[in-house]
């Protein structure tokens, strides 16, 4: 798909050469602003054949006295980027099985380049599919051309959006590719592979450490986690150098388990195929990466992922073993299942190395955080407030919801053991705080943030897929911190 700003006829729509039109009517909004689409929405109005009205779509088909040869009328709740980015998709799915080779897509108003990113962000998802293992599924048919018709006034900010819009469109489906593969496609070894190709795509620096680097460093956390399998760790470090060489980065951490059996502490069976996402903060990661990458903001971003599989073994560690931690603080594992923190741990420590101005990690760390905030909020922890709220901003621009968690310290004592400075469970009640708790303690130097994806990073049963969230959310923070307006 190609996608471009089209400056809107003085004739109107109707003169528009598209074999096909979208076009979004916000239920507060006005006319078309062309004489014959607008008599032929006002018949359909009057005839019953459609309201303006979120979910509501018309299609017409050879309407005399217009060029393109189908149209599409689709209603939105408002002229909101979120409202259009459900209205594109609803009226591209209208047009399933239609030949369509140039979709102009006008969304009913003054044009934001928020709406050119939702357009692109909607036909995203109406063209992503997996076939790596499966290349007998059909591949959904899409336009080789789309446009944005906007105003003159318009054409900057939509150009801006459709760039931005492409760049994280680009990052959602890898992350989404990335994280549907199974386990036996996509190792520790894949992840840095595909850093390795996006660092060479974009210029950045990737370095993958081994199971020796990794000893020599002393993550004995991580490794603790590692020892379980015969699949080969990584820990990936990718360096985006935007600003100048020593401007402090933000420093993105991704939790990457390739696949979570949970260890000696084995999960039940039910569902357990779904632990193939556990590295969908990884994959988020990646995904912002490209994005960054692709955009080029004056800002430095470093990327660190700790990639390794969870599994029982006779070398796994056993509930009651201690570990001691890059940080030096030794950790009495109580559950091998509460991996996800124990990797991110040294990780984070890590992440000390380059004086950062902020850390943001992102994992599908806990059930409970699935439980507290289900599927559509991701749970935001932050030690810093002006970085909790930019994460938040960051969320609503990108349409990519999170909720603020709190930190109190009372969480913390759950966490107390006699064998070592701390367990790396707490009680079953509040466990993704407790969780977060647990990674607290190894972010006192610096401003550090932590999202919970586990309940936004796929969807199960029937719709079973990754949804390369919280891409956009990570790629409009590092945008806002780089000052780029668009
Ligand atoms: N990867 C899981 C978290 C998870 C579970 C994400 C279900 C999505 C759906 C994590 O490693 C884990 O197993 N967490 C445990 C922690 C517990 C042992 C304290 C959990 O949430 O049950
Ligand atoms: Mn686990
Ligand atoms: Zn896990």
């Amino acid at each position: 798909m190609n996608f471009q700003a089209l400056v809107t006829p003085a004739e109107g729509l109707s003169a528009l050469s598209a074999d096909t039109l979208l076009i979004v009517l916000p239920a507060d909004g006005g006319d078309v602003g062309d004489k014959v689409i607008d008599q032929a929405l006002q018949s359909a109005l009057k005839q019953g054949d459609f309201e303006r009205k979120a979910g509501r779509t018309l299609y017409l088909h050879g309407l005399s006295g217009v060029k393109a040869q189908r149209i599409v009328l689709v209603g939105a709740r408002d002229a909101s980027a979120k409202s259009v980015k459900a209205a594109v998709g609803l009226g591209f799915a209208a047009l399933k099985g239609r030949a369509v080779k140039h979709l102009a897509v006008c969304v009913g108003g003054a044009v934001e380049s928020g709406h050119a990113e939702s357009l692109v962000l909607a036909m995203e998802q109406a063209s992503y599919h997996y076939s790596h293992t499966k290349p007998s599924a059909e591949a959904p048919q899409l336009p080789a051309k789309v446009s944005l018709v906007a105003s003159k006034n318009d054409l900057a900010a939509a150009k801006a959006g459709l760039a931005r819009g492409q760049a994280i469109a680009a990052g959602v489906s890898l992350a989404k590719e990335t994280a549907n593969r199974p386990g036996n496609f996509c190792t520790p070894t894949y992840l840095g592979e595909e850093a390795k190709r996006i660092g060479k795509d974009h210029g950045m620096t990737v370095k993958l450490l081994d199971r020796k680097a990794v000893e020599k460093i002393g993550m004995g956390s991580f490794l603790s986690v590692a020892q379980g399998s015969d699949e080969p760790l990584r820990f990936i470090i990718m360096e985006y150098t935007g600003a100048a060489a020593k401007a402090a980065p933000i420093v993105l951490v991704g939790k990457g388990i390739t696949f979570d059996t949970g260890g000696i502490s084995l999960k039940p069976g039910a569902e357990m195929d779904e632990m193939k996402y556990d590295m969908g903060g990884a994959a988020s990661v990646l995904g912002a990466m490209r994005a960054i990458g692709e955009l080029k903001p004056k800002i430095n971003v470093v990327a660190l992922i700790p990639a390794c599989e969870n599994m029982p073994s006779g070398r796994a560690t056993k509930p009651g073993d201690v570990v001691t931690s890059l940080s030096g603080q030794t950790i009495e594992i109580l559950n091998t299942d509460a991996e996800g923190r124990l990797i991110l741990c040294d990780a984070l420590t890590y992440a000390e190395r380059y004086k950062p101005a902020a850390v943001v990690d992102v994992a599908t760390l806990t059930g409970a955080c699935v439980i507290a905030l289900g599927a559509h909020h991701a749970g935001l922890y932050a030690s810093d407030d002006q970085l909790g709220e930019d994460l938040l901003a960051a969320s609503r621009t990108a349409q990519d919801p999170c909720w603020r968690m709190p930190l109190d310290e009372e969480y913390d004592e759950g966490l107390k053991s006699n064998f070592a400075d701390m367990a790396n469970i707490a009680g079953r009640a509040g466990g993704s705080i407790t969780a977060a708790k647990f990674l607290h303690r190894f972010t006192r130097k610096y401003a550090w943030a932590h999202l919970d994806i586990a309940g936004v990073a796929w969807k199960g049963g029937a719709q079973k897929g990754a949804t390369g969230r919280p891409v956009g959310l990570l790629t409009h923070f590092v945008l806002a911190r780089a000052g780029y307006k668009g």
